[in-house]
C-alpha cells in the first residue's frame, strides 16, 4: 500500500471507517454525478434542441430534488468536510525516492481545493443563478442554455472552467487509483502500473469530452454561423 495513505490511518477505528465512507462517496456517489452530468451536457453536441431535450428530461425527473439531496449534497457536503480534515493532516515527504507516489499525493489535494473553488463558482453562477421561479422544466432549460452561452464564451469563464475540470477529473481518476489501493484490489507493482494507465486513459477521455462541451458553448457563435 501507498507509505502515505498508512500513515494518515493512524487516526484510530472511528477514522478508520470515516475514511472508507469518504472513499465510498467520491468513488460511487460523486463519480457517478460526474459521469450523469458529463452525459447531460455532452448532448450540446447535437445541436441546442438536443440539449434543451436532455436537460428538461432531467428538471423533469420525479422527486428531482429528493435525489439531488441523496445523491449530490450529502455526499459532496460529506467528502468535502472529511477531505478538508483529511488535507489538514497531510504530511508531503517530497524527498522521498518514492516521488510519483508523493507527487500524486500532493496533487490529489491541491486538485480538491482546486475542485472546492471551482464547484463553489460553478453552482454559484449557474445553479443559483437561475430565477427561482422559473419552474417550467423546458423553459428552465431553455434560459440555461442562453446563460451558459454568455457565461462560458468569455475567454476568463473559459479558462477558470478548463482548470477546474482539470482539476476534478484528475482528482477523479487518481481517486480511482487510490480506491483500488485502499480496498487492496491491487497490490503487485505490475499491477499498479496498469492501474496507473487505465485511469490515465479515463482520465484523457473524461477531460476530451468535457474539453468538446466548453468548446461547444465557448464558440456558440462560430458553431452557429457554420450551420445557417
Ligand atoms: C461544461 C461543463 C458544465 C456545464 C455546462 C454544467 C452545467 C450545469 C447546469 C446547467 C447546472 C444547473 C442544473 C439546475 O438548474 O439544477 C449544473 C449544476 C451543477 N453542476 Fe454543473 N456543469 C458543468 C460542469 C460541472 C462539473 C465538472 C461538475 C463537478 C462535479 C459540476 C457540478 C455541478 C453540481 C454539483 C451542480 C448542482 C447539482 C444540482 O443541484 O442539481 N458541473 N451544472
Ligand atoms: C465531484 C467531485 C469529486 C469526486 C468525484 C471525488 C472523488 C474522490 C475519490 C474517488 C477519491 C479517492 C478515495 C480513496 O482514497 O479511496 C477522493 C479522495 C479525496 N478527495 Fe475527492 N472527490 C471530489 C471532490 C472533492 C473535493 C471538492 C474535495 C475538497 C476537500 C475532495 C477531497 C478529497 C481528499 C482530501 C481525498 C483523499 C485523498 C487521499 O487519500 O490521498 N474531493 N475523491
Amino acid at each position: 500500500m501507498d507509505h502515505n495513505l498508512l500513515s494518515e490511518e493512524k487516526g484510530g477505528w472511528g477514522y478508520f471507517v470515516l475514511r472508507q465512507f469518504h472513499s465510498i462517496t467520491g468513488l460511487f456517489l460523486l463519480g457517478l454525478f460526474l459521469w450523469l452530468h458529463l452525459a447531460t451536457h455532452l448532448f450540446i453536441l447535437r445541436g441546442e434542441e438536443a440539449y434543451i431535450q436532455a436537460l428538461s428530461f432531467i428538471f423533469h425527473l420525479p422527486y428531482l430534488d429528493l435525489w439531488r439531496v441523496l445523491l449530490v449534497w450529502l455526499p459532496l457536503i460529506f467528502h468535502i468536510s472529511m477531505g478538508c480534515y483529511i488535507i489538514s493532516r497531510a504530511s508531503f515527504r517530497l524527498s522521498c525516492p518514492n516521488s510519483l507516489g508523493n507527487w500524486l499525493y500532493f496533487f490529489q489535494r491541491l486538485s480538491a481545493l482546486i475542485a472546492l473553488m471551482f464547484l463553489a463558482y460553478h453552482i454559484a453562477y449557474v445553479k443559483l443563478a437561475a430565477p427561482v421561479d422559473l419552474v417550467d422544466a423546458t423553459a428552465r432549460a431553455r434560459w440555461m442554455l442562453e446563460h451558459l452561452k454568455r457565461h462560458l464564451e468569455k475567454a476568463e469563464v473559459f479558462g477558470l472552467y478548463l482548470v477546474g475540470i482539470g482539476a476534478l477529473v484528475f482528482h477523479y481518476v487518481n481517486g480511482i487509483r487510490l480506491f483500488c489501493l485502499r480496498w487492496g484490489l491491487v497490490s503487485s507493482s505490475t499491477s499498479r502500473k496498469i492501474l496507473l494507465g487505465i485511469c490515465g486513459g479515463i482520465g484523457g477521455l473524461m477531460f476530451w469530452l468535457w474539453l468538446e462541451i466548453l468548446l461547444r458553448f465557448h464558440l456558440h457563435r462560430e458553431y452557429l454561423k457554420a450551420v445557417i
